[in-house]
């Protein structure tokens, strides 16, 4: 099992602990609860947690893009109740590093608060801490001042590596103490670097280096990557090498276009199990793109059913979903090819509702939680089908015997409704199945189903089924199945007794036919069927559901057994202390739910008792909590200021940075010097103001216009001159811009030329380039008919140090901003009252507040957002703060994004709130911030009580 010697040495440590490697009052925590450590270990089938195999359902979570850490157990608790164990977890260097040498992991950074929370929700987690991580995020998550190192990223670079072991001292340090072979932790693995493929003996040198840097740092669990076959042997090879699959692409556009599942098998390394760490759970959306409810289509319930079953069928026991739950590249992080939603159409959405292929995970989650069996198996020949246009792709348990199925397309792409037979040879002999006479197995166009046979369900052997099985367990004396098929699709069941059961169809349409086989159960499904057999050594209860009825069915496991609850929106947890069945979950308009459980004297959901009433299915019928209703306030008193005084000539810009540089970190060549690029002047996010002066005197030529190139980071930057306080124009979707100086407008002695940009984020370094370190602001400035130094400029962009707990990304260099505005807005003299929508003509930047008192119900969980809406044609932007937190960058005229969801805790549901919005109108046309409005995006009775962060 353990082939190679690492994983000898692994075993080895496993008996430590770890105590002396950690901080104090970590140490005193550890022993007052007297944890037992675990063992962490793998083989070619699965990875094993203290010597059982472990299926890893996975999803990946961005702790950065959801900066309010009370929420973090709410996508935890999300992610558990839909049967994933695990979460994988990248953590973005930048985020916690706003200068170079200084790190922060306080509040919003808190990753020991992060990592507690997955614990305490019973997700491992796999570490994936870069220190390259691409992920969308700015810089592939290299900090804003790496822009000023030009050192070669993911390289043995000594300088490079210097720094990269710097935030590894920090990270590490953190993840060691979670580690669960620590005994309160919950991280399983840890991923070195980030999809890297180069094998050269450079990538190999720099590979071993991290490893070597992890194991020293006190990593002491396996290395894993996503680097396909890069890295199985040799210097710098991980543990386990998993494999990235995005096999739809990122078109959004196009969501009913799919491409064919990729075969995983031929990314299974010998020795190691089959581990997907990133497959494709959505997509990522552009600048102008379809927007995200496309991308939620392409990537829907269908194709998780398809290719995630897939996956299970070419014998993965470890997949990753990227992402599960996507959240909100909130300030500036977002790269300059994305808008700051990352919803991603991922199954949890940024505003943490469930969209329909959360279902689905959940369904294949708990099947795979449920069936042991699964998490070792071979390939098996696959049986024969009467409909060639289908497939069986079959594996079994060596020890049990198990048989499991995929019955789908041969061509996973094909949208045709079919039926077949399948004929099975058993342990009880050969079936074809169906047997009921003029039925068959219907699969639907991109529909696959993942059939079991040979399996225990409890203590009753299942022959085979045609539906599918969503969990088991044995509960309350009794074993109890969920099977379920597509509404209105027949199934049967066969059930191995030695003699007639009883048989009580407690509802629902089921037949039932005794033979030499067995018990043969047939039915439609619709609804929920309940079926009781008495017979074997438990009485067994099957529930025998349509899909629609298996979303409302939820499981939780408990040292005392499994609870199973028919109804509610979402079950969190479920504990017994002294008798009392204590459930925590979300309820909606449906108050009706049932209970499956143990003994139990009381039960009580999010700490109220529930009246209970016993049921004929021996279950407990509970009525639950439904929520109020939400009424939010019109947003319809804003008031206004003005925001770009460096427009005026006579703007005092003495304090603000010279232009003196002549040479650049950049990759980018500098047209004219000196250099411009607002980085090299520390300036990292959002917009830069520039002011160039030259004098108008007898001993002068002034210039008669300005060339300017600018990058701002593609297709939503743009830039707007204005000379000596007239507007000039402005450049959007291109770099470059020619700008005549009229001469009515010169002045003797100093004149202005004010150029406003935006940095929309630094581009990845996926390939090692250095282009993170692509210049933003200004590339070239050639003043027309004038010598090239005629003019000399100035230039102020963002400070840094604004607001430590928002970090370095939540502002950017505008006026407002770096006074402060949006955390402080000054006297409420200084702002004018304001109708929205704007029908200004007037080209610059003004700032609009509103304050809103907001008393939503309480035991209550609301998702709140902003909405913008407009007329077609303006030409603005806006960036959105909510009680100083920048929680969106709009662009008019670009889209797609209109909804931002703004977190409970970024926003009070039960207190007072500062809108504050920055408008730059880039055109002279009558239209600027359009209407905004606050948003639901769904309310339910929930135990999520969040803290205000301020
Ligand atoms: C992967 C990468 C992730 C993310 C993803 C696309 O290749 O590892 O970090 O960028 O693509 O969303």
């Amino acid at each position: 099992m353990n082939h190679r010697p690492w994983a000898k040495l692994l075993l080895a440590a496993s008996g430590l602990t770890f105590a002396a490697a950690m901080p104090t009052d970590v140490r005193a925590e550890t022993t007052a609860s007297t944890p037992a450590d675990h063992r962490i270990s793998f083989d070619q089938y699965s990875f094993l947690i203290d010597g059982k195999r472990t299926y890893i359902w996975s999803g990946e979570v961005h702790p950065y893009r959801l900066p309010s850490p009370d929420l973090w157990p709410d996508v935890f608790q999300k992610m558990k109740a839909a049967g994933f164990n695990t979460a994988s977890i990248y953590f973005s260097w930048g985020y916690h590093s706003p200068r170079d040498g200084q790190y922060d992991f306080s509040g919003i950074r808190n990753v020991d608060k992060l990592l507690d929370d997955a614990r305490d929700a019973g997700i491992y987690v796999i570490a994936r801490p870069g220190p390259y991580i691409n992920a969308e995020v700015d810089s592939g998550g290299f900090p804003l001042w790496m822009t000023e190192k030009p050192v070669k990223n993911r390289s043995p670079d000594p300088a490079y590596l210097k720094l990269a072991d710097q935030w590894m001292t920090q990270i590490d340090r953190v993840l060691a103490r979670h580690q669960l072979t620590n005994g309160r932790g919950t991280v399983i693995a840890y991923q070195v670097e980030n999809e890297y493929y180069n094998g050269s003996p450079a990538g190999r040198d720099y590979m071993q280096h991290l490893e070597d840097k992890a194991r020293a740092d006190g990593i002491t669990v396996p290395l894993v990557g996503n680097h396909d076959a890069t890295f199985v042997s040799g210097k710098g090879a991980v543990q386990v090498s998993g494999s990235d699959y995005y096999p739809q692409g990122f078109d959004c556009s196009h969501p009913t276009q799919w491409k064919p599942a990729p075969d995983l098998a031929a990314n299974h390394f010998a020795g190691e199990p089959l581990f997907t760490a990133e497959f494709q759970g959505g997509a990522f959306d552009p600048w102008g793109g379809p927007g995200y409810p496309k991308c939620a289509q392409l990537i829907n319930d269908r194709f998780a059913n398809v290719f995630y079953k897939e996956n299970i069928a070419a014998g993965a026991t470890a997949q990753n979903f990227y992402m599960l739950f996507g959240g909100t590249s909130w300030g500036w992080q977002a790269i300059p090819q994305n808008y700051t939603s990352y919803d991603y159409g991922a199954a949890i959405t940024e505003a943490r509702q469930f969209d329909p292929k959360y279902y689905e995970d959940k369904r294949i989650g708990y099947f795979l939680h449920a069936v042991a069996p699964i998490t070792k198996t071979d390939a098996l020949a696959p049986d024969r089908l009467d409909n060639p246009v289908l497939v069986d792709r079959a594996r079994i348990n060596p020890d049990t015997g198990t048989q499991f199925h995929l019955v789908r397309h041969g061509d996973t792409t094909a949208s045709t409704v079919e039926t077949t037979h399948l004929s099975l040879a058993l342990k009880e002999g050969k079936f074809d199945i169906p047997q009921q006479p003029g039925t068959a197995i219907a699969i639907d166009g991109r529909d696959s189903k993942l059939l079991l046979a040979d399996y225990m369900l409890g203590t009753t052997r299942m022959d085979y089924s045609t539906s599918e099985l969503m969990t088991n367990a044995a509960i309350g004396g009794r074993d109890i199945a969920v099977l379920y098929g597509r509404h209105g699709s027949d199934g049967e069941t066969l059930l191995d007794y030695a003699a007639k059961p009883k048989v009580t169809v407690l509802s629902g349409n089921v037949t039932q036919h005794w033979g030499k086989d067995g018990l043969r159960l047939d039915y439609r499904h619709d609804g929920l069927a309940r079926v009781l057999v008495d017979g074997g050594q438990r009485p067994l209860l099957l529930l025998i559901g349509d899909d629609q009825a298996t979303q409302r069915v939820w499981r939780q496991d408990t040292p005392q057994g499994a609870v199973l609850l028919l109804g509610s929106h979402l079950l969190r947890s479920a504990h017994y202390t002294d008798g009392t069945l204590a459930l925590t979950g979300d309820g909606d308009s449906d108050a009706n739910a049932e209970l499956f459980a143990g003994d139990a004297t009381k039960v009580t959901w999010n700490g109220q008792p529930l009246a209970a009433a016993h049921t004929a299915s021996g279950s407990l019928a509970v009525s639950l909590p439904v929520p109020q209703p939400v009424t939010l306030p019109q947003l319809d008193h804003w008031t206004q200021r003005a925001g770009a005084p460096e427009i005026a000539r006579g703007f005092n810009d003495s304090q603000w940075r010279v232009a003196n540089r002549t040479t650049t970190s950049s990759v980018t060549k500098p047209g004219t010097l000196p250099v411009l690029f607002a980085d090299d002047y520390g300036f990292h996010t959002g917009n830069t103001w520039y002011r160039g002066h030259f004098t108008v005197d007898a001993t002068h030529t002034a210039p008669t216009g300005l060339k300017l190139a600018v990058k701002s980071g593609g297709v939503a930057g743009a830039f707007s001159v204005w000379f000596n306080g007239h507007f000039l124009g402005s450049v959007t979707r291109n770099e470059l811009g020619a700008f005549g100086f009229p001469s009515a407008m010169l002045v003797p002695g100093d004149n202005v030329v004010s150029v406003l940009t935006v940095d929309m984020g630094h581009e990845e370094d996926y390939n090692s380039t250095g282009e993170n370190r692509t210049a933003r602001g200004i590339v070239s400035a050639e003043p027309l008919g004038a010598d090239a130094k005629a003019i000399t400029w100035r230039l102020q962009g963002a400070l840094v140090d604004e607001s430590p707990q928002r970090g370095p990304y939540n502002f950017g260099g505008l006026y407002g901003e770096r006074q402060g505005w949006p955390l402080k807005p000054g006297p409420a003299a200084d702002w004018q009252s304001a109708t929205l929508p704007s029908d200004s003509a007037q080209p610059g930047v003004t700032w609009y507040r509103t304050n809103i008192q907001l008393s939503l119900p309480k035991g209550q969980d609301t998702s709140l957002g902003l909405e913008i809406t407009d007329p077609p044609g303006r030409h603005y932007r806006a960036t959105i703060f909510v009680n100083g937190w920048q929680m969106g960058n709009y662009v008019a005229e670009l889209g797609p994004q209109h909804r931002f969801p703004i977190p409970n805790g970024v926003i009070d549901p039960h207190g007072n709130n500062d809108i504050t919005i920055a408008v730059w109108k880039t055109d002279a046309t009558p239209g600027g911030l359009g209407t905004v409005s606050l948003i639901n995006f769904g309310s339910y009775t929930s135990p999520v009580d969040v803290g205000a962060i301020r």
